[in-house]
């Protein structure tokens, strides 16, 4: 192999007056003989991933559909003079039912400009041989000077320069007699259209369906046109995600879909004293393809440097390390303010993100949220696979490697929270009944409509890396759950799966024709949905809240993390908006008795509320029985939004009181769709008008972008912002923010009940910063718990009686009990002293 590699790169060729001498970016693709994988290597990005197979030496494409490519990473035609020759050699597998063709397709360009996203949208030169034995470059074609059958043939593409503009010169020569069998040459191309990425081509036309296959070997590039981009390699470990918590770091290697006869570990290393140490090797998941590590006892108190190995077989037959790098940052529990990002939702019509990845990591978050739909079933194009569950998984994988292409270099060196949401498991909704399984005409049932397997790989790639989930036992049909908690920098999240548990309105509450969760019947009254026996996050999920908003060991602030944000507060919905929903039995503002029970159990924690989903970014206080009586909550932008949302109560005449000092429209106390009680702080509806001359321009106008949160450990205040698609981070203006954004939260806002009573003020000597728990000791109920802001604290109560204090730090077990205490009015001073000392 290493010979014929010096003998090509030794050959100076000319063919049709070209000379082309090869450099350092002539590329050869040499597909190595012995592997059999459905991933060719880091070089190249296969589309679709699972219709490309690389075996005995050759790349085959498993698939007669149309425009399956293959696309090279690490080559472009650039934008420099020069000529260039692209050759491969092809032969037929198959030849289906329909007409298709072989070849090329180069200066690949797309209106955003990076060499990913040309990977899907991108439109070239096409440029190949038809399977009824004609040349083509484009439109022109020109038939063969005699058949052959296509078992063997080189195809070679040579780009000239000229002076009005570029000759492009195609022919096929027959392997087996080494005789050219045709030329076809098109001239004046415009330099411009010879800049961009080069792929090779099964079946140019879209719209085949069951065309020929063929198999791809000695792809050749070459040319002072050529630009080499070696750091675009991608893989073999495509990126990593990590958490810390407790002490305990979590890593997860994401590989592609390696071979039976490639490496199947992945080994991690950190650097001590400047020497890289082995301190873990992990087997890669056969679904998930995933490499997950658990280190116990990390040293959190450094930024600990780490690489990721995986030894690969390089197509010269050398196996070497291959690497993926990061730090994992010391646990910032010292700084007064811990910065998260909130993102979710991604298209695939801003692919890679470049304005919003850059703007995030001039934020430089401590912690990354990805709350969910990481992946919608349409990105990437050529449609889902949803059985078998292998190649439904390889469907998946490709869509979900684009977003680990796009965001790994935030996530290398930040702990990253990444839930799993309806269209990662390839629903548009999901109720997950508890994992019951359910066919996808009656998802709306409950349940889970994909192969327990594939669900269980999802999950696997988005949290196995998350810290160690608090009760792991699955669900039915054996899928995984992954709700727990985390400690970071001081701050504990809760971590929920807010739709696996839910019960689905169909055949339980939908009485309506068309879609089960969509009310668009204004007489219909929304409150008679709230039926017994519905479930919201479900019992197992509720006890675990229970159990953490009474722990806060090691936290000063605590922020439940989902899905989705409970209420409902969208009016119209649509591609233009025009339909107008009267309750969207989606939201987990359904069912209402489920969300206010989930809402009185994290305000006992005065936690706020971080999601997603909606694509309307909105900041809301709930109700419970009073406007403002339970926390906030903050629903991010999306990251390229698709469905829009809109919140329009004015235009719509929906009464509201209360319109925050800020007096923008649609904000205020309302009954929300489902007559909750929801604050409306801040909504950022789309425009009305998008503006549609670039994708990233609609998706700016439809409301794309991104959240930024500030747990203020100090000031106990949560600093809210929600930041739009296009601007600069560096030289923010405050109209890059949504209307009524950036907003500070008091803590204790979150449990904004008003007190009908008080406790004697706390006065603490011996310690700062105790945990504080109400007990009403006739319920023994918890009423709340928090961690104080220094000294002292005059508990409120809501009812009169008599209450059990405990106080202390929790961490240590130095806990002190005052029973029996009872409740006085507010305008009675009464102090207790609780001495540690
Ligand atoms: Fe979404």
């Amino acid at each position: 192999m290493k010979k014929r590699i010096i003998l090509i790169q030794l050959f100076v060729i000319t063919i049709v007056g070209i000379s082309l001498a090869d450099s350092d970016s002539t590329f050869i693709s040499n597909f190595p003989t012995e592997a059999e994988r459905v991933w060719p290597g880091p070089e190249y990005w296969t589309n679709p991933m699972e219709d490309w197979r690389l075996s005995n030496g050759c790349l085959e494409c498993i698939s007669g559909g149309g425009n399956r490519n293959v696309h090279i990473l690490t080559r472009e035609l650039a934008n420099q003079s020069g000529d260039f020759e692209i050759s491969v050699q092809a032969g037929l597998i198959e030849k289906g039912n329909d007409p298709g063709s072989v070849g090329f397709r180069i200066g690949i360009q797309d209106q955003i400009d990076d060499y990913r996203s040309r990977c899907f949208r991108g439109g070239g030169i096409d440029a190949g041989l038809t399977t009824d034995g004609k040349l083509f470059i484009q439109n022109q074609s020109k038939p063969l000077n005699h058949s052959i059958d296509l078992k063997s043939v080189k195809l070679t593409l040579t780009g000239k320069q000229a002076e009005n503009g570029y000759t492009l010169t195609l022919t096929a020569m027959d392997q087996d007699t080494n005789e050219s069998i045709g030329v076809i040459t098109q001239t004046k191309i415009s330099p411009n259209r010879l800049v961009g990425n080069i792929a090779v081509v099964n079946n140019h036309d879209r719209k085949i369906k069951n065309g020929p296959r063929f198999r791809f070997s000695d792809w050749t590039i070459r040319g002072d046109k050529i630009a080499a981009h070696e750091d675009r390699r991608f893989g073999p470990i495509l990126w990593s995600m990590h958490t810390l918590s407790r002490k305990v770091m979590k890593m997860t290697a994401q590989m592609p879909p390696i071979g039976p006869n490639d490496a199947q570990t992945v080994r991690l290393q950190i650097q001590n004293e400047g020497e890289w140490e082995t301190i873990g090797e992990a087997k890669i998941d056969p679904d998930a393809r995933t490499a997950t590590f658990r280190i116990a006892d990390w040293d959190d108190t450094k930024d600990t440097p780490y690489r990721l190995l995986y030894a690969w077989k390089e197509s010269d037959g050398v196996i070497r390390d291959e690497e993926w790098s990061g730090v994992v940052r010391k646990n910032p529990t010292e700084k007064e303010i811990l910065v998260v990002s909130g993102l979710c939702c991604q298209t695939d019509e801003g692919f890679p993100h470049l304005e919003l990845t850059r703007n995030v990591e001039i934020h430089n978050p401590d912690l990354l949220f990805f709350a969910g739909d990481q992946i919608y079933e349409s990105v990437g194009g050529y449609g889902i696979i949803r059985t078998p569950a292998d190649r439904s998984i390889l469907n998946y994988l490709r869509k979900f490697y684009m977003f680990g292409w796009a965001f790994r270099d935030l996530m290398r060196d930040r702990v990253t929270l990444c839930l799993p949401d309806d269209h990662d498991v390839f629903q548009g909704n999901l109720w997950g009944n508890s994992g019951n399984a359910v066919s996808m005409e009656d998802h709306d049932a409950g349940g889970y409509a994909q192969p327990a397997q594939m669900v269980n790989a999802v999950h696997r790639t988005n949290t196995s890396h998350h810290p160690d989930f608090y009760d792991p036992t699955p669900i039915q049909q054996n899928i995984s759950v992954y709700y727990g908690d985390m400690i970071y920098g001081g701050v504990s999240f809760a971590i929920v799966a807010d739709r696996m548990f839910k019960s689905g309105p169909k055949e339980t509450v939908a009485t309506w024709p068309g879609r089960p969760d969509h009310v668009q019947d204004s007489s219909i009254d929304v409150t008679s949905l709230d039926k017994a026996g519905l479930i919201l996050l479900g019992e197992r999920q509720l006890s675990f809240l229970r159990d953490w908003a009474g722990d806060w060991r090691e936290s000063v602030i605590k922020c439940l993390l989902s899905q989705t944000t409970f209420c409902n507060v969208a009016t119209n919905h649509g591609e233009d908006l025009s339909m107008r929903l009267y309750a969207d039995l989606d939201s987990n503002g359904w069912p209402q008795s489920g969300r206010n029970e989930a809402l009185d159990i994290i305000r006992r924690a005065f936690a706020f509320h971080l999601c997603g989903d909606q694509h309307l970014p909105t900041l809301v206080q709930h109700g419970i029985d009073e406007f403002h009586d339970a926390g906030w909550a903050f629903c991010v932008p999306a990251i390229s939004v698709g469905y829009p949302r809109a919140w329009r109560p004015d235009e719509l005449g929906i009464p509201h009181s209360n319109r925050p000092a800020h007096g923008l429209p649609n904000t205020g106390d309302y009954l929300d769709c489902l007559n909750n009680l929801v604050t409306v702080y801040a909504v950022g509806n789309p425009e009305k008008q998008l503006r549609t001359d670039s994708r990233i321009h609609t998706l700016h106008d439809k409301s794309s972008g991104y959240g930024i949160i500030r747990f203020d450990k100090k000031k106990r205040e949560i600093v809210v912002e929600a930041w739009k698609l296009i601007f600069d981070a560096a030289n923010p203006r405050p109209v890059d923010q949504f209307p009524g954004w950036p907003k500070t939260i008091p803590l204790m806002e979150n449990y904004g009940r008003e007190a009908v009573a008080w406790l004697p003020t706390l006065r603490v000597s011996g310690m700062i910063d105790p945990v504080v728990q109400v007990i009403d000791e006739s319920t023994n109920e918890i009423v709340y718990t928090l961690r104080i802001n220094g000294t002292e604290f005059r508990p409120k109560v809501f009812k009169k009686g008599l209450y059990r204090v405990k106080i202390g730090e929790p961490s240590i077990k130095a806990m002190k009990t005052i029973n029996g205490l009872e409740s006085i009015p507010a305008e009675v001073t009464k102090i207790i002293d609780v001495k540690f000392d």
